[in-house]
Protein backbone atom coordinates (compact mmCIF):
# COMPACT_ATOMS: atom_id res chain seq x y z
CA UNK A 1 0.00 0.00 0.00
CA UNK A 2 1.21 3.65 -0.74
CA UNK A 3 2.26 5.17 2.30
CA UNK A 4 0.94 8.22 1.84
CA UNK A 5 -2.82 6.92 1.24
CA UNK A 6 -4.69 7.32 4.71
CA UNK A 7 -5.77 4.36 6.26
CA UNK A 8 -9.18 4.12 6.87
CA UNK A 9 -10.49 3.59 10.17
CA UNK A 10 -13.92 1.71 9.87
CA UNK A 11 -16.51 4.17 11.29
CA UNK A 12 -17.38 3.49 15.18
CA UNK A 13 -20.39 1.88 16.16
CA UNK A 14 -23.65 4.70 17.06
CA UNK A 15 -24.27 4.01 20.56
CA UNK A 16 -27.65 4.03 21.96
CA UNK A 17 -29.75 4.31 24.72
CA UNK A 18 -31.40 0.51 26.07
CA UNK A 19 -34.98 0.18 23.97
CA UNK A 20 -37.33 0.96 26.34
CA UNK A 21 -35.51 3.82 28.50
CA UNK A 22 -35.41 6.63 28.08
CA UNK A 23 -33.54 9.99 28.26
CA UNK A 24 -35.41 13.27 29.90
CA UNK A 25 -34.25 15.89 28.13
CA UNK A 26 -33.98 19.58 28.57
CA UNK A 27 -37.07 20.54 27.07
CA UNK A 28 -39.36 18.04 29.11
CA UNK A 29 -38.00 19.83 31.91
CA UNK A 30 -40.56 22.32 33.01
CA UNK A 31 -43.24 19.69 32.66
CA UNK A 32 -41.45 17.31 35.46
CA UNK A 33 -40.68 20.10 37.32
CA UNK A 34 -44.36 20.98 37.61
CA UNK A 35 -45.22 17.46 37.99
CA UNK A 36 -42.98 17.16 40.89
CA UNK A 37 -43.63 19.89 42.87
CA UNK A 38 -47.46 19.23 42.72
CA UNK A 39 -46.05 16.11 44.39
CA UNK A 40 -43.73 17.22 46.66
CA UNK A 41 -46.98 19.66 47.85
CA UNK A 42 -49.40 17.02 47.52
CA UNK A 43 -47.52 14.78 49.85
CA UNK A 44 -46.75 17.51 52.41
CA UNK A 45 -50.39 18.21 52.45
CA UNK A 46 -51.10 14.69 53.77
CA UNK A 47 -48.13 14.56 56.36
CA UNK A 48 -46.06 12.25 54.21
CA UNK A 49 -42.58 12.10 54.16
CA UNK A 50 -40.11 11.17 51.84
CA UNK A 51 -38.06 8.00 52.05
CA UNK A 52 -35.21 6.87 49.57
CA UNK A 53 -34.80 3.13 49.02
CA UNK A 54 -31.99 1.29 46.84
CA UNK A 55 -32.77 0.90 43.22
CA UNK A 56 -31.38 -2.75 43.67
CA UNK A 57 -32.53 -5.26 46.25
CA UNK A 58 -32.65 -9.05 46.97
CA UNK A 59 -34.07 -11.16 44.42
CA UNK A 60 -35.85 -12.67 47.17
CA UNK A 61 -37.82 -9.33 48.16
CA UNK A 62 -39.54 -9.39 45.12
CA UNK A 63 -40.42 -13.12 44.53
CA UNK A 64 -41.58 -13.16 48.42
CA UNK A 65 -43.47 -9.81 47.97
CA UNK A 66 -45.12 -9.69 44.80
CA UNK A 67 -45.56 -13.30 44.44
CA UNK A 68 -43.97 -16.27 42.53
CA UNK A 69 -47.14 -16.64 39.67
CA UNK A 70 -46.93 -12.47 38.44
CA UNK A 71 -45.94 -11.22 35.69
CA UNK A 72 -43.15 -9.30 36.84
CA UNK A 73 -41.55 -12.11 38.69
CA UNK A 74 -42.23 -15.08 36.08
CA UNK A 75 -40.90 -12.70 33.11
CA UNK A 76 -40.49 -8.67 34.21
CA UNK A 77 -37.40 -8.68 36.24
CA UNK A 78 -34.32 -7.64 35.53
CA UNK A 79 -32.59 -9.91 37.79
CA UNK A 80 -28.52 -10.86 37.79
CA UNK A 81 -25.99 -12.34 40.45
CA UNK A 82 -23.30 -10.24 41.77
CA UNK A 83 -20.15 -11.90 40.03
CA UNK A 84 -17.80 -10.39 43.40
CA UNK A 85 -20.63 -12.53 46.03
CA UNK A 86 -22.75 -14.57 44.05
CA UNK A 87 -25.90 -12.41 45.65
CA UNK A 88 -29.10 -12.57 43.48
CA UNK A 89 -30.33 -8.80 42.99
CA UNK A 90 -32.83 -7.36 41.06
CA UNK A 91 -33.27 -3.83 39.80
CA UNK A 92 -36.42 -2.99 41.49
CA UNK A 93 -39.05 -3.71 38.90
CA UNK A 94 -41.92 -1.33 41.88
CA UNK A 95 -40.97 -0.27 45.38
CA UNK A 96 -43.73 -1.03 48.21
CA UNK A 97 -41.76 -3.94 48.50
CA UNK A 98 -38.70 -1.87 49.16
CA UNK A 99 -40.58 0.18 51.78
CA UNK A 100 -41.63 -2.85 53.58
CA UNK A 101 -38.37 -3.94 53.74
CA UNK A 102 -36.89 -0.86 55.06
CA UNK A 103 -39.82 -0.44 57.47
CA UNK A 104 -39.06 -3.58 58.93
CA UNK A 105 -35.43 -3.31 58.64
CA UNK A 106 -35.21 0.28 60.46
CA UNK A 107 -38.33 -0.67 62.99
CA UNK A 108 -39.72 2.42 61.87
CA UNK A 109 -43.42 1.62 63.21
CA UNK A 110 -42.10 1.04 66.99
CA UNK A 111 -43.70 4.41 67.51
CA UNK A 112 -47.26 4.21 65.54
CA UNK A 113 -48.43 4.36 61.65
CA UNK A 114 -45.93 6.37 59.16
CA UNK A 115 -46.58 7.83 56.07
CA UNK A 116 -43.79 7.69 53.68
CA UNK A 117 -43.59 8.74 49.95
CA UNK A 118 -41.22 7.33 47.51
CA UNK A 119 -39.79 9.11 43.74
CA UNK A 120 -37.90 6.96 41.71
CA UNK A 121 -37.00 4.68 38.14
CA UNK A 122 -38.36 1.24 38.13
CA UNK A 123 -37.60 -1.47 35.93
CA UNK A 124 -39.54 -4.42 33.81
CA UNK A 125 -38.57 -6.18 31.18
CA UNK A 126 -41.92 -5.47 28.89
CA UNK A 127 -42.58 -4.79 25.16
CA UNK A 128 -42.28 -0.88 25.07
CA UNK A 129 -44.61 1.26 23.45
CA UNK A 130 -46.41 4.16 24.50
CA UNK A 131 -46.74 4.52 28.08
CA UNK A 132 -45.31 1.23 28.56
CA UNK A 133 -41.48 1.15 29.48
CA UNK A 134 -38.78 -0.48 30.84
CA UNK A 135 -37.21 1.69 33.35
CA UNK A 136 -40.48 4.15 34.14
CA UNK A 137 -40.78 6.53 37.11
CA UNK A 138 -43.14 5.96 39.69
CA UNK A 139 -44.11 8.05 42.75
CA UNK A 140 -46.05 6.34 45.25
CA UNK A 141 -47.27 6.54 48.59
CA UNK A 142 -47.48 4.08 51.50
CA UNK A 143 -49.29 4.65 54.90
CA UNK A 144 -48.18 1.67 57.07
CA UNK A 145 -50.00 0.63 60.36
CA UNK A 146 -53.46 1.84 59.07
CA UNK A 147 -56.25 -0.59 59.63
CA UNK A 148 -59.22 1.40 58.10
CA UNK A 149 -61.26 2.35 54.96
CA UNK A 150 -60.39 5.98 56.72
CA UNK A 151 -56.14 5.20 55.40
CA UNK A 152 -58.13 3.46 51.74
CA UNK A 153 -59.85 7.14 51.59
CA UNK A 154 -56.88 9.44 52.39
CA UNK A 155 -54.46 7.95 50.02
CA UNK A 156 -57.09 7.78 46.86
CA UNK A 157 -57.84 11.80 48.12
CA UNK A 158 -54.12 12.29 47.70
CA UNK A 159 -54.52 11.31 44.15
CA UNK A 160 -57.11 13.09 43.28
CA UNK A 161 -55.67 16.25 44.72
CA UNK A 162 -52.76 15.91 42.65
CA UNK A 163 -55.13 15.35 39.74
CA UNK A 164 -56.75 18.42 40.49
CA UNK A 165 -53.65 20.49 41.27
CA UNK A 166 -52.41 19.15 38.12
CA UNK A 167 -55.53 19.82 36.24
CA UNK A 168 -55.79 16.72 34.45
CA UNK A 169 -58.89 16.03 32.83
CA UNK A 170 -60.86 12.65 32.65
CA UNK A 171 -58.97 10.67 34.90
CA UNK A 172 -61.37 7.79 36.34
CA UNK A 173 -61.53 5.96 39.29
CA UNK A 174 -62.11 2.81 39.73
CA UNK A 175 -62.28 0.39 42.79
CA UNK A 176 -63.32 -3.38 44.10
CA UNK A 177 -62.41 -5.33 47.15
CA UNK A 178 -60.31 -8.38 47.30
CA UNK A 179 -61.85 -9.12 50.99
CA UNK A 180 -59.52 -11.36 53.48
CA UNK A 181 -57.23 -14.45 52.27
CA UNK A 182 -59.85 -17.18 53.69
CA UNK A 183 -62.74 -15.78 51.79
CA UNK A 184 -60.24 -15.47 48.69
CA UNK A 185 -59.82 -19.35 48.70
CA UNK A 186 -63.07 -20.12 48.98
CA UNK A 187 -63.58 -18.23 46.13
CA UNK A 188 -60.32 -19.33 44.83
CA UNK A 189 -62.03 -22.75 45.29
CA UNK A 190 -65.67 -22.23 43.31
CA UNK A 191 -63.32 -20.14 40.52
CA UNK A 192 -60.97 -23.90 40.11
CA UNK A 193 -64.42 -26.14 40.00
CA UNK A 194 -65.93 -23.39 37.60
CA UNK A 195 -62.51 -23.37 34.83
CA UNK A 196 -62.26 -26.82 35.35
CA UNK A 197 -65.63 -27.34 34.39
CA UNK A 198 -64.59 -24.88 31.01
CA UNK A 199 -61.13 -26.57 30.33
CA UNK A 200 -61.08 -26.62 27.05
CA UNK A 201 -62.11 -22.47 26.63
CA UNK A 202 -58.65 -21.61 28.34
CA UNK A 203 -55.84 -20.32 26.38
CA UNK A 204 -52.03 -22.11 27.93
CA UNK A 205 -51.51 -18.90 30.28
CA UNK A 206 -54.85 -19.66 31.98
CA UNK A 207 -54.26 -23.17 31.94
CA UNK A 208 -51.02 -23.03 33.50
CA UNK A 209 -52.40 -20.73 35.97
CA UNK A 210 -55.64 -22.55 36.38
CA UNK A 211 -54.20 -24.36 40.30
CA UNK A 212 -51.42 -21.72 40.70
CA UNK A 213 -53.22 -18.35 40.55
CA UNK A 214 -56.99 -18.68 39.21
CA UNK A 215 -57.68 -15.35 39.73
CA UNK A 216 -55.38 -14.07 37.48
CA UNK A 217 -57.41 -15.52 34.70
CA UNK A 218 -59.84 -13.17 35.53
CA UNK A 219 -57.19 -10.22 34.16
CA UNK A 220 -56.59 -12.09 31.02
CA UNK A 221 -56.63 -9.54 27.92
CA UNK A 222 -57.74 -12.75 25.94
CA UNK A 223 -60.78 -11.39 24.04
CA UNK A 224 -61.82 -15.06 23.38
CA UNK A 225 -61.99 -15.71 27.08
CA UNK A 226 -64.11 -12.48 27.94
CA UNK A 227 -67.47 -14.61 28.06
CA UNK A 228 -65.80 -16.86 30.30
CA UNK A 229 -64.68 -14.76 32.72
CA UNK A 230 -67.78 -12.42 32.65
CA UNK A 231 -69.58 -15.41 33.76
CA UNK A 232 -66.97 -16.60 36.57
CA UNK A 233 -67.81 -17.20 40.16
CA UNK A 234 -67.86 -13.54 41.71
CA UNK A 235 -65.34 -12.69 45.01
CA UNK A 236 -68.05 -10.12 46.66
CA UNK A 237 -70.66 -13.54 46.81
CA UNK A 238 -68.10 -15.41 49.21
CA UNK A 239 -67.13 -11.89 51.41
CA UNK A 240 -67.93 -12.12 55.12
CA UNK A 241 -69.63 -9.44 56.86
CA UNK A 242 -66.50 -7.54 58.20
CA UNK A 243 -64.85 -7.10 54.62
CA UNK A 244 -68.34 -6.43 53.08
CA UNK A 245 -68.41 -3.15 55.94
CA UNK A 246 -64.46 -2.05 54.73
CA UNK A 247 -66.27 -1.82 51.29
CA UNK A 248 -69.31 -0.16 52.65
CA UNK A 249 -67.40 2.31 54.19
CA UNK A 250 -64.74 3.63 51.93
CA UNK A 251 -67.56 4.20 49.20
CA UNK A 252 -69.30 6.37 52.05
CA UNK A 253 -66.17 8.22 52.48
CA UNK A 254 -65.62 8.79 48.59
CA UNK A 255 -68.89 9.63 48.46
CA UNK A 256 -68.94 12.12 51.18
CA UNK A 257 -66.54 14.30 49.61
CA UNK A 258 -67.97 13.92 46.23
CA UNK A 259 -65.65 11.97 44.54
CA UNK A 260 -66.67 9.85 41.67
CA UNK A 261 -65.97 6.17 41.17
CA UNK A 262 -66.59 2.85 39.46
CA UNK A 263 -66.93 -0.61 41.11
CA UNK A 264 -65.11 -2.67 39.03
CA UNK A 265 -65.69 -6.48 40.19
CA UNK A 266 -62.81 -7.43 37.49
CA UNK A 267 -60.30 -5.09 39.29
CA UNK A 268 -57.72 -7.48 40.64
CA UNK A 269 -53.79 -5.79 39.92
CA UNK A 270 -51.37 -7.70 38.85
CA UNK A 271 -49.35 -8.40 42.19
CA UNK A 272 -50.36 -10.64 44.92
CA UNK A 273 -49.76 -8.58 48.21
CA UNK A 274 -53.19 -6.90 47.75
CA UNK A 275 -56.52 -7.40 50.31
CA UNK A 276 -59.69 -5.83 50.66
CA UNK A 277 -59.61 -2.77 48.95
CA UNK A 278 -58.05 -2.05 45.28
CA UNK A 279 -58.10 0.49 43.26
CA UNK A 280 -56.93 1.86 39.51
CA UNK A 281 -57.26 5.61 38.25
CA UNK A 282 -57.42 5.16 34.53
CA UNK A 283 -56.99 8.01 31.78
CA UNK A 284 -56.73 7.95 28.20
CA UNK A 285 -54.18 8.89 26.62
CA UNK A 286 -53.92 9.11 22.84
CA UNK A 287 -57.48 7.57 22.71
CA UNK A 288 -56.53 4.38 24.45
CA UNK A 289 -57.32 3.74 28.56
CA UNK A 290 -54.42 3.16 30.57
CA UNK A 291 -53.77 2.90 33.86
CA UNK A 292 -51.77 6.19 35.46
CA UNK A 293 -52.10 5.16 39.02
CA UNK A 294 -52.67 1.74 41.13
CA UNK A 295 -53.28 0.92 44.40
CA UNK A 296 -54.81 -0.47 47.49
CA UNK A 297 -54.63 -2.72 50.87
CA UNK A 298 -51.84 -4.81 51.69
CA UNK A 299 -52.22 -5.90 54.87
CA UNK A 300 -50.21 -9.21 54.94
CA UNK A 301 -47.23 -7.85 53.09
CA UNK A 302 -45.16 -6.94 56.39
CA UNK A 303 -45.94 -9.93 57.91
CA UNK A 304 -45.32 -12.07 54.44
CA UNK A 305 -41.46 -10.17 54.43
CA UNK A 306 -40.43 -11.34 58.21
CA UNK A 307 -41.91 -7.74 60.00
CA UNK A 308 -44.38 -7.79 62.92
CA UNK A 309 -47.90 -7.71 61.55
CA UNK A 310 -48.90 -4.29 60.53
CA UNK A 311 -51.33 -3.39 58.23
CA UNK A 312 -51.20 -0.88 55.18
CA UNK A 313 -52.33 0.71 51.95
CA UNK A 314 -50.83 3.02 49.13
CA UNK A 315 -50.57 3.06 45.99
CA UNK A 316 -48.07 4.37 42.49
CA UNK A 317 -48.54 6.26 39.72
CA UNK A 318 -46.60 5.74 36.52
CA UNK A 319 -44.68 9.61 35.57
CA UNK A 320 -44.80 9.13 32.63
CA UNK A 321 -48.10 8.26 31.91
CA UNK A 322 -49.61 11.07 34.01
CA UNK A 323 -46.30 13.38 32.26
CA UNK A 324 -47.94 12.70 28.91
CA UNK A 325 -51.77 13.54 30.10
CA UNK A 326 -50.14 16.70 31.04
CA UNK A 327 -48.54 17.18 27.66
CA UNK A 328 -51.58 16.75 26.15
CA UNK A 329 -53.48 19.48 28.04
CA UNK A 330 -50.36 21.99 26.91
CA UNK A 331 -49.59 21.63 30.33
CA UNK A 332 -45.28 21.43 29.06
CA UNK A 333 -44.65 25.36 28.04
CA UNK A 334 -41.17 26.74 27.03
CA UNK A 335 -39.09 27.68 30.47
CA UNK A 336 -37.04 30.99 30.47
CA UNK A 337 -32.98 29.78 30.64
CA UNK A 338 -32.57 32.51 32.65
CA UNK A 339 -34.26 36.42 34.21
CA UNK A 340 -31.08 37.95 32.15
CA UNK A 341 -28.64 37.80 29.22
CA UNK A 342 -25.53 39.24 29.14
CA UNK A 343 -23.38 40.50 26.02
CA UNK A 344 -20.44 41.98 25.48
CA UNK A 345 -17.44 42.94 23.18
CA UNK A 346 -14.99 40.32 23.98
CA UNK A 347 -11.94 40.20 25.65
CA UNK A 348 -11.95 44.11 26.28
CA UNK A 349 -14.90 43.76 27.99
CA UNK A 350 -15.25 39.96 29.51
CA UNK A 351 -14.30 40.91 32.76
CA UNK A 352 -16.96 43.52 33.42
CA UNK A 353 -19.01 41.52 32.15
CA UNK A 354 -17.88 38.19 34.14
CA UNK A 355 -18.30 40.87 37.46
CA UNK A 356 -22.19 42.13 36.14
CA UNK A 357 -23.07 38.49 35.88
CA UNK A 358 -22.08 37.91 39.39
CA UNK A 359 -23.28 40.39 41.03
CA UNK A 360 -26.30 39.82 39.20
CA UNK A 361 -26.83 36.05 40.66
CA UNK A 362 -25.62 37.20 44.10
CA UNK A 363 -29.23 39.28 43.87
CA UNK A 364 -30.70 35.98 43.18
CA UNK A 365 -31.29 36.47 39.56
CA UNK A 366 -30.16 33.18 36.53
CA UNK A 367 -28.25 34.92 34.81
CA UNK A 368 -26.59 33.34 30.88
CA UNK A 369 -23.38 34.94 30.37
CA UNK A 370 -22.47 35.20 26.47
CA UNK A 371 -19.69 32.88 25.77
CA UNK A 372 -17.82 32.01 22.67
CA UNK A 373 -17.47 35.93 21.08
CA UNK A 374 -19.91 37.19 18.43
CA UNK A 375 -21.11 40.24 17.08
CA UNK A 376 -23.78 41.97 19.03
CA UNK A 377 -26.17 40.61 16.32
CA UNK A 378 -25.84 36.61 16.91
CA UNK A 379 -25.35 37.32 20.87
CA UNK A 380 -28.89 39.50 20.42
CA UNK A 381 -30.18 36.27 18.76
CA UNK A 382 -28.73 34.12 21.45
CA UNK A 383 -30.46 36.16 24.10
CA UNK A 384 -34.04 36.28 22.38
CA UNK A 385 -33.82 32.30 21.96
CA UNK A 386 -32.81 32.21 25.58
CA UNK A 387 -36.82 33.61 27.17
CA UNK A 388 -34.51 36.32 28.98
CA UNK A 389 -36.50 38.91 30.06
CA UNK A 390 -33.63 41.48 29.67
CA UNK A 391 -30.55 41.86 28.28
CA UNK A 392 -27.26 43.60 29.88
CA UNK A 393 -24.78 45.00 27.42
CA UNK A 394 -21.51 45.65 27.89
CA UNK A 395 -19.81 47.68 25.59
CA UNK A 396 -16.37 48.75 25.07
CA UNK A 397 -17.20 52.97 24.77
CA UNK A 398 -20.14 52.58 27.52
CA UNK A 399 -17.31 50.73 29.22
CA UNK A 400 -15.04 53.39 29.49
CA UNK A 401 -17.39 56.08 30.80
CA UNK A 402 -18.37 53.47 33.76
CA UNK A 403 -21.49 52.61 32.02
CA UNK A 404 -23.53 50.12 30.61
CA UNK A 405 -27.09 49.32 29.10
CA UNK A 406 -29.71 47.09 30.18
CA UNK A 407 -32.48 46.82 27.07
CA UNK A 408 -35.83 44.78 27.74
CA UNK A 409 -36.36 41.47 25.36
CA UNK A 410 -40.08 41.23 25.95
CA UNK A 411 -42.74 43.08 27.68
CA UNK A 412 -45.80 41.79 29.58
CA UNK A 413 -48.25 44.44 27.60
CA UNK A 414 -46.26 44.03 24.05
CA UNK A 415 -44.90 47.99 24.24
CA UNK A 416 -42.03 48.84 22.55
CA UNK A 417 -38.75 48.11 24.92
CA UNK A 418 -36.85 51.28 25.99
CA UNK A 419 -32.94 50.95 26.40
CA UNK A 420 -31.52 52.55 29.75
CA UNK A 421 -27.85 53.47 29.96
CA UNK A 422 -26.95 53.30 33.92
CA UNK A 423 -23.78 53.36 35.94
CA UNK A 424 -21.99 50.35 36.33
CA UNK A 425 -22.60 50.07 40.14
CA UNK A 426 -26.11 50.87 39.74
CA UNK A 427 -26.92 48.11 37.62
CA UNK A 428 -28.05 45.67 39.81
CA UNK A 429 -30.60 47.80 41.02
CA UNK A 430 -31.81 48.99 37.63
CA UNK A 431 -32.56 45.53 36.95
CA UNK A 432 -34.20 44.50 39.78
CA UNK A 433 -36.34 47.78 39.12
CA UNK A 434 -37.03 46.26 36.03
CA UNK A 435 -38.01 43.41 37.19
CA UNK A 436 -40.03 44.46 39.94
CA UNK A 437 -42.09 46.82 37.19
CA UNK A 438 -42.91 43.61 35.19
CA UNK A 439 -44.05 41.56 38.20
P1 LIG B 1 -48.44 -1.27 39.49
O1 LIG B 1 -49.88 -1.28 39.08
O2 LIG B 1 -47.61 -2.42 39.06
O3 LIG B 1 -48.43 -1.10 41.05
O4 LIG B 1 -47.76 0.05 38.95
C1 LIG B 1 -48.28 1.32 39.25
C2 LIG B 1 -48.29 2.21 38.02
O5 LIG B 1 -46.98 2.28 37.45
C3 LIG B 1 -49.16 1.70 36.89
O6 LIG B 1 -50.51 2.05 37.09
C4 LIG B 1 -48.57 2.44 35.69
O7 LIG B 1 -49.10 3.75 35.62
C5 LIG B 1 -47.11 2.50 36.05
N1 LIG B 1 -46.37 1.48 35.30
C6 LIG B 1 -46.26 0.18 35.58
N2 LIG B 1 -45.49 -0.46 34.67
C7 LIG B 1 -45.11 0.49 33.78
C8 LIG B 1 -44.30 0.49 32.60
N3 LIG B 1 -43.72 -0.63 32.16
N4 LIG B 1 -44.13 1.66 31.93
C9 LIG B 1 -44.71 2.79 32.36
N5 LIG B 1 -45.46 2.87 33.48
C10 LIG B 1 -45.67 1.73 34.17
C11 LIG B 1 -47.30 -1.06 41.81
O8 LIG B 1 -46.19 -0.92 41.37
C12 LIG B 1 -47.57 -1.06 43.30
N6 LIG B 1 -46.29 -1.02 44.01
C13 LIG B 1 -48.48 0.07 43.68
C14 LIG B 1 -48.76 0.13 45.14
C15 LIG B 1 -48.16 0.90 46.06
N7 LIG B 1 -49.66 -0.60 45.79
C16 LIG B 1 -49.64 -0.29 47.06
N8 LIG B 1 -48.71 0.60 47.24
Amino acid sequence: MDSSTPTKTPPLEKLTGVRGMNDVLPADEPLWRRFEEAVAGAMRAYGYRQIRTPIVEHTRLFVRGIGEVTDIVEKEMYSFTDSLNGEQLTLRPENTAGVVRAVIEHNLLYDGPKRLWYAGPMFRHERPQKGRYRQFHQVGAEALGLAGPDADAEVILLCQRLWDELQLPGVRLEINTLGAAHERRAHREALIAYFEAHRDQLDADAQRRLHANPLRILDTKNPAMQALVEAAPKLIDHLGPESLAHFERLQALLKSQNLPFRINPRLVRGLDYYNLTVFEWVADIGGTPLTICGGGRYDPLIEMLGGKPAPACGFAMGVERVLELLRAQGGGGEAAQCDVYVVHHGDETLMAALQAAERLRDAGLDVLLHCGGGSFKSQFKRADGSGAQLAVIVGVDELARGEVSVKPLRSSDGTPAQQQTVAVDQLVDAVLERFAAEH
